[in-house]
């Protein structure tokens, strides 16, 4: 069976209320209930953190638990070396996604500092990129899965 991780980051617990305009008004929870039952063959482990220390330890013990990695670091996106390195330094398949197009707000949006050790990246598809990560993940990796 396929095991990926959904990570998490600062704020992305209060998805639902925080700026619904940007974020939408659907709680993860909510929305995670409806991705598991999507891909009903794939285990989803889900993981939420506010410290950037917290996620990095997490992100550490994926080695050897999941196969890919979907994480929305949120505002750590942009400020977090230690994130980063984590992502360069466990040796899974990570995908960056963010609910909000982080190229069309604020300038200090537009820097990535995980981006360029991931696979690849999603923006601006609302909670929907997270379901195209899985979808990827389940294209591109299931068939290596035992
Ligand atoms: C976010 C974008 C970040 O800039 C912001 O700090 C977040 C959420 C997104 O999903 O659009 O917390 O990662």
């Amino acid at each position: 069976m396929l095991h990926l991780a959904i990570v998490n980051g600062p704020n992305l617990n209060l998805l639902g209320i925080r700026e619904p305009h940007i974020y939408g008004s659907q709680s993860f929870e909510h929305y995670f209930k409806q991705l598991a039952q999507r891909f009903p063959l794939v285990h989803l482990h889900c993981y939420q953190s506010n410290v950037e220390g917290e996620l990095i330890n997490y992100l550490h013990s994926c080695m050897g638990k999941v196969q890919g990695i979907i994480l929305n670091a949120g505002a750590y996106t942009h400020t977090s070396i230690a994130i980063a390195d984590a992502v360069a330094g466990i040796g899974l398949p990570v995908i960056e996604v963010h609910i909000s197009n982080v190229l069309a707000r604020e300038e200090y949006r537009k820097t990535s500092f995980i981006a360029a050790k991931c696979v690849g990246s999603i923006s601006g598809l609302g909670v929907d990129g997270y379901a195209l990560a899985v979808q990827y993940f389940i294209d591109t990796l299931a068939s290596k899965t035992p």
